[in-house]
Protein backbone atom coordinates (compact mmCIF):
# COMPACT_ATOMS: atom_id res chain seq x y z
CA UNK A 1 0.00 0.00 0.00
CA UNK A 2 2.78 2.27 1.08
CA UNK A 3 4.45 1.43 -2.04
CA UNK A 4 2.09 1.92 -4.44
CA UNK A 5 1.04 5.29 -2.76
CA UNK A 6 4.93 6.38 -2.97
CA UNK A 7 5.21 5.57 -6.92
CA UNK A 8 2.12 7.56 -7.29
CA UNK A 9 4.16 10.46 -5.85
CA UNK A 10 6.77 9.98 -8.54
CA UNK A 11 9.09 7.59 -6.94
CA UNK A 12 10.97 5.28 -8.50
CA UNK A 13 10.57 1.79 -8.03
CA UNK A 14 13.68 1.82 -6.08
CA UNK A 15 13.37 4.42 -4.24
CA UNK A 16 10.10 3.13 -3.37
CA UNK A 17 11.12 -0.24 -2.48
CA UNK A 18 14.18 1.29 -0.26
CA UNK A 19 11.73 3.53 1.61
CA UNK A 20 9.39 0.44 2.72
CA UNK A 21 12.96 -1.46 3.94
CA UNK A 22 13.62 1.85 5.95
CA UNK A 23 10.28 1.81 7.23
CA UNK A 24 11.06 -1.84 8.73
CA UNK A 25 13.54 -0.79 10.03
CA UNK A 26 11.78 1.74 11.66
CA UNK A 27 9.56 -0.52 13.03
CA UNK A 28 12.21 -2.39 14.49
CA UNK A 29 14.23 0.48 16.44
CA UNK A 30 9.85 1.48 17.76
CA UNK A 31 9.82 -2.30 19.44
CA UNK A 32 13.46 -2.15 20.48
CA UNK A 33 12.72 1.23 21.90
CA UNK A 34 9.90 -0.34 24.18
CA UNK A 35 11.83 -1.52 27.11
CA UNK A 36 15.21 -0.74 26.16
CA UNK A 37 17.73 -0.31 28.95
CA UNK A 38 18.83 3.21 29.41
CA UNK A 39 22.44 2.44 30.15
CA UNK A 40 25.42 3.92 28.75
CA UNK A 41 26.96 1.67 25.91
CA UNK A 42 30.46 2.48 26.86
CA UNK A 43 31.79 3.80 23.68
CA UNK A 44 31.50 7.16 21.52
CA UNK A 45 30.56 7.80 18.26
CA UNK A 46 32.46 9.32 15.47
CA UNK A 47 32.16 12.98 17.16
CA UNK A 48 33.56 11.90 20.57
CA UNK A 49 29.79 11.83 22.25
CA UNK A 50 29.01 8.85 24.52
CA UNK A 51 26.72 6.38 23.24
CA UNK A 52 24.09 4.81 25.11
CA UNK A 53 22.93 1.21 24.31
CA UNK A 54 20.06 1.97 21.97
CA UNK A 55 22.47 4.30 19.93
CA UNK A 56 23.89 0.99 19.24
CA UNK A 57 21.40 -0.94 18.81
CA UNK A 58 19.71 1.39 16.36
CA UNK A 59 22.59 2.13 14.41
CA UNK A 60 23.21 -1.65 13.72
CA UNK A 61 19.33 -2.17 12.65
CA UNK A 62 19.60 1.15 10.37
CA UNK A 63 23.08 -0.38 9.08
CA UNK A 64 22.11 -3.83 8.53
CA UNK A 65 19.49 -2.34 6.44
CA UNK A 66 21.47 -0.50 4.60
CA UNK A 67 24.53 -2.88 3.99
CA UNK A 68 22.46 -5.58 2.35
CA UNK A 69 20.18 -3.32 0.70
CA UNK A 70 20.35 -3.91 -3.18
CA UNK A 71 19.65 0.19 -4.31
CA UNK A 72 22.21 1.42 -1.63
CA UNK A 73 25.50 1.86 -2.99
CA UNK A 74 27.02 3.81 0.22
CA UNK A 75 25.92 4.83 3.21
CA UNK A 76 26.88 6.84 6.47
CA UNK A 77 25.93 7.29 10.00
CA UNK A 78 26.21 9.87 12.07
CA UNK A 79 27.78 7.21 14.64
CA UNK A 80 30.12 6.20 12.59
CA UNK A 81 33.60 7.32 10.84
CA UNK A 82 33.53 7.03 7.08
CA UNK A 83 31.32 6.13 4.26
CA UNK A 84 30.70 2.27 4.02
CA UNK A 85 30.06 0.84 0.83
CA UNK A 86 26.88 -1.60 0.49
CA UNK A 87 26.03 -2.86 -3.14
CA UNK A 88 28.05 -2.12 -5.99
CA UNK A 89 25.14 -2.09 -8.61
CA UNK A 90 23.28 -0.15 -6.23
CA UNK A 91 22.25 4.21 -7.07
CA UNK A 92 21.75 5.75 -4.04
CA UNK A 93 23.93 7.06 -0.95
CA UNK A 94 21.93 7.01 2.34
CA UNK A 95 23.33 9.11 5.44
CA UNK A 96 21.60 8.33 8.89
CA UNK A 97 20.71 9.65 12.58
CA UNK A 98 20.17 6.22 13.68
CA UNK A 99 18.71 7.82 17.37
CA UNK A 100 18.93 11.42 17.48
CA UNK A 101 18.17 13.19 20.90
CA UNK A 102 19.30 10.23 22.72
CA UNK A 103 20.74 12.12 25.68
CA UNK A 104 16.93 12.27 26.13
CA UNK A 105 16.61 8.87 26.06
CA UNK A 106 16.94 8.35 29.93
CA UNK A 107 13.99 10.97 31.01
CA UNK A 108 11.92 9.26 28.26
CA UNK A 109 11.89 12.31 25.75
CA UNK A 110 10.36 11.65 22.48
CA UNK A 111 13.63 10.71 20.28
CA UNK A 112 14.24 10.08 16.32
CA UNK A 113 15.78 8.64 13.74
CA UNK A 114 16.32 11.21 10.42
CA UNK A 115 17.43 10.22 7.13
CA UNK A 116 18.79 11.83 3.84
CA UNK A 117 19.29 9.89 0.64
CA UNK A 118 20.92 10.87 -2.32
CA UNK A 119 21.59 9.79 -5.89
CA UNK A 120 24.88 9.83 -6.00
CA UNK A 121 27.99 7.61 -4.94
CA UNK A 122 30.38 10.19 -3.49
CA UNK A 123 27.89 13.74 -2.64
CA UNK A 124 31.07 15.30 -1.86
CA UNK A 125 30.67 18.90 -4.14
CA UNK A 126 26.75 18.33 -4.16
CA UNK A 127 24.19 20.05 -2.36
CA UNK A 128 21.41 18.70 -0.17
CA UNK A 129 18.93 20.22 -2.67
CA UNK A 130 19.64 17.13 -4.31
CA UNK A 131 18.71 14.60 -1.89
CA UNK A 132 15.39 12.52 -3.70
CA UNK A 133 14.28 11.57 -0.44
CA UNK A 134 14.03 12.58 3.46
CA UNK A 135 11.98 11.49 6.06
CA UNK A 136 12.68 11.32 10.13
CA UNK A 137 10.96 9.04 12.36
CA UNK A 138 9.65 10.36 15.81
CA UNK A 139 9.57 7.70 18.81
CA UNK A 140 7.04 9.23 20.97
CA UNK A 141 3.42 7.76 21.91
CA UNK A 142 2.92 7.10 19.13
CA UNK A 143 5.77 6.04 16.34
CA UNK A 144 5.37 8.32 12.88
CA UNK A 145 7.28 9.62 9.94
CA UNK A 146 7.71 12.34 8.29
CA UNK A 147 8.38 11.80 4.83
CA UNK A 148 9.59 13.75 1.45
CA UNK A 149 10.10 12.64 -2.18
CA UNK A 150 9.70 15.70 -4.03
CA UNK A 151 6.12 15.72 -4.02
CA UNK A 152 5.19 17.29 -0.57
CA UNK A 153 5.43 16.26 3.13
CA UNK A 154 3.53 13.09 4.06
CA UNK A 155 2.69 11.75 7.69
CA UNK A 156 2.66 8.19 8.29
CA UNK A 157 1.81 6.10 11.28
CA UNK A 158 2.56 3.22 12.35
CA UNK A 159 -0.13 0.53 13.76
CA UNK A 160 -0.40 -2.72 14.51
CA UNK A 161 -1.28 -3.26 10.94
CA UNK A 162 1.99 -1.52 9.39
CA UNK A 163 2.34 1.88 8.48
CA UNK A 164 -1.08 4.14 7.55
CA UNK A 165 -0.97 7.47 5.71
CA UNK A 166 -2.31 10.14 8.46
CA UNK A 167 -1.79 13.71 6.75
CA UNK A 168 -1.17 13.93 3.10
CA UNK A 169 -0.27 17.08 2.87
CA UNK A 170 1.64 18.64 5.71
CA UNK A 171 2.31 22.27 5.44
CA UNK A 172 4.77 24.89 7.17
CA UNK A 173 2.83 28.08 6.92
CA UNK A 174 2.08 30.08 9.85
CA UNK A 175 -0.16 30.16 12.73
CA UNK A 176 0.58 30.83 16.85
CA UNK A 177 4.04 32.14 17.19
CA UNK A 178 5.92 29.12 18.48
CA UNK A 179 9.97 29.55 19.02
CA UNK A 180 12.78 26.82 19.88
CA UNK A 181 15.88 28.39 20.36
CA UNK A 182 18.06 25.89 20.54
CA UNK A 183 21.77 26.77 21.78
CA UNK A 184 20.52 29.58 24.17
CA UNK A 185 24.29 29.36 25.88
CA UNK A 186 25.13 31.31 22.87
CA UNK A 187 23.08 34.25 24.16
CA UNK A 188 26.24 34.65 26.33
CA UNK A 189 28.83 34.90 23.47
CA UNK A 190 26.23 36.93 20.97
CA UNK A 191 24.19 40.05 21.62
CA UNK A 192 22.38 39.52 18.48
CA UNK A 193 21.18 36.10 19.25
CA UNK A 194 20.54 37.33 22.78
CA UNK A 195 18.30 40.64 21.39
CA UNK A 196 16.63 37.97 18.84
CA UNK A 197 15.61 35.54 21.76
CA UNK A 198 14.34 38.64 24.05
CA UNK A 199 12.25 39.75 20.96
CA UNK A 200 10.19 36.69 20.61
CA UNK A 201 9.80 37.01 24.53
CA UNK A 202 8.74 40.50 23.85
CA UNK A 203 6.37 39.52 21.22
CA UNK A 204 4.62 36.90 23.26
CA UNK A 205 5.98 33.73 21.10
CA UNK A 206 5.40 30.66 23.19
CA UNK A 207 7.85 28.52 23.67
CA UNK A 208 8.29 25.11 22.74
CA UNK A 209 11.55 23.35 23.11
CA UNK A 210 12.76 19.67 24.35
CA UNK A 211 16.57 19.49 22.99
CA UNK A 212 15.99 16.76 21.04
CA UNK A 213 15.76 18.03 17.40
CA UNK A 214 13.31 15.16 15.68
CA UNK A 215 10.26 16.86 18.11
CA UNK A 216 11.05 20.16 18.25
CA UNK A 217 10.93 19.96 14.48
CA UNK A 218 8.57 17.53 14.46
CA UNK A 219 5.75 20.23 16.49
CA UNK A 220 6.64 22.85 13.95
CA UNK A 221 5.24 20.73 10.63
CA UNK A 222 1.95 19.17 13.05
CA UNK A 223 1.05 22.85 13.82
CA UNK A 224 2.12 24.19 10.84
CA UNK A 225 3.81 26.81 12.67
CA UNK A 226 7.31 28.04 14.13
CA UNK A 227 10.84 28.93 14.00
CA UNK A 228 13.79 26.19 15.19
CA UNK A 229 17.17 28.12 15.97
CA UNK A 230 20.53 26.67 16.70
CA UNK A 231 23.16 29.05 15.93
CA UNK A 232 26.94 29.34 16.00
CA UNK A 233 29.10 31.30 18.61
CA UNK A 234 32.36 32.28 18.74
CA UNK A 235 33.61 29.07 20.14
CA UNK A 236 31.98 26.84 18.04
CA UNK A 237 31.16 29.14 14.86
CA UNK A 238 29.23 26.09 12.97
CA UNK A 239 27.29 25.12 16.13
CA UNK A 240 26.60 21.58 16.57
CA UNK A 241 23.90 19.90 14.12
CA UNK A 242 25.56 18.11 11.43
CA UNK A 243 24.69 19.04 7.59
CA UNK A 244 24.53 15.65 5.99
CA UNK A 245 22.37 13.76 9.38
CA UNK A 246 20.23 16.42 10.52
CA UNK A 247 19.98 19.87 8.78
CA UNK A 248 19.99 18.61 5.15
CA UNK A 249 16.96 15.89 5.64
CA UNK A 250 15.04 18.81 7.97
CA UNK A 251 15.46 21.61 5.43
CA UNK A 252 14.55 19.49 2.42
CA UNK A 253 11.54 18.37 4.33
CA UNK A 254 10.72 21.98 5.45
CA UNK A 255 10.71 23.66 2.18
CA UNK A 256 8.85 20.84 0.67
CA UNK A 257 6.38 21.60 2.75
CA UNK A 258 6.11 25.25 2.06
CA UNK A 259 8.41 26.80 4.97
CA UNK A 260 12.16 27.91 4.64
CA UNK A 261 15.66 26.70 5.96
CA UNK A 262 18.87 28.80 6.09
CA UNK A 263 22.35 28.78 7.84
CA UNK A 264 21.89 32.85 8.10
CA UNK A 265 23.06 33.81 4.67
CA UNK A 266 21.51 31.19 2.45
CA UNK A 267 19.13 27.65 2.08
CA UNK A 268 20.73 24.74 4.05
CA UNK A 269 19.70 22.62 0.44
CA UNK A 270 22.31 25.29 -1.65
CA UNK A 271 25.31 24.56 0.73
CA UNK A 272 27.72 22.95 -0.71
CA UNK A 273 29.19 19.56 1.04
CA UNK A 274 32.86 19.83 1.81
CA UNK A 275 32.96 16.66 4.25
CA UNK A 276 30.45 14.12 5.93
CA UNK A 277 31.05 15.61 9.36
CA UNK A 278 29.88 19.26 8.24
CA UNK A 279 28.01 21.40 10.81
CA UNK A 280 26.09 24.45 10.48
CA UNK A 281 24.57 26.80 11.77
CA UNK A 282 20.45 26.70 11.34
CA UNK A 283 16.95 28.35 11.28
CA UNK A 284 14.15 26.10 10.38
CA UNK A 285 10.45 27.14 10.20
CA UNK A 286 7.99 30.03 8.73
CA UNK A 287 9.48 31.74 6.25
CA UNK A 288 8.79 34.85 7.35
CA UNK A 289 10.24 33.66 10.82
CA UNK A 290 13.50 32.26 9.35
CA UNK A 291 13.87 36.00 7.01
CA UNK A 292 13.30 37.60 10.19
CA UNK A 293 15.73 35.70 11.83
CA UNK A 294 18.34 35.95 9.39
CA UNK A 295 18.13 39.68 9.28
CA UNK A 296 18.74 39.92 12.97
CA UNK A 297 21.95 37.44 13.07
CA UNK A 298 25.11 38.48 11.80
O1 LIG B 1 22.39 16.53 17.91
C1 LIG B 1 21.69 16.00 18.97
C2 LIG B 1 20.77 16.98 19.64
O2 LIG B 1 20.24 16.33 20.76
C3 LIG B 1 19.65 17.53 18.76
O3 LIG B 1 18.60 16.61 18.66
C4 LIG B 1 19.28 18.79 19.48
O4 LIG B 1 18.64 19.77 18.67
C5 LIG B 1 20.60 19.28 19.98
O5 LIG B 1 21.45 18.15 20.08
C6 LIG B 1 20.50 19.96 21.32
O6 LIG B 1 21.72 20.46 21.63
P1 LIG B 1 22.10 21.09 23.05
O7 LIG B 1 22.42 19.89 23.89
O8 LIG B 1 23.27 21.94 22.75
O9 LIG B 1 20.91 21.84 23.54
Amino acid sequence: MIYDFLIQKGSSPALAELLVELGRAIEEISKSILGASTLKAGSKNAYGEEQIAMDVKADEIMNRTLSTNPYVVTYCSEEQDGLQPASIDGQFSVFHDPLDGSSLFDVNFSVGTIVGIYPVADVLGHTPREQVAALYAVYGPRTTVMLSVGKGVQEFLLTEEGWVLVTEEVAVTAGKKYFAPGNLRATAEREDYFNLVASFIKEKYTLRYSGGMVPDINHIFKKGSGIFMYPGMPSAPDGKLRLMYECGPMAFLMEQAGGASSNGKSSILDLQISSLTQKTPVYLGVKEEVEKVCAAVL
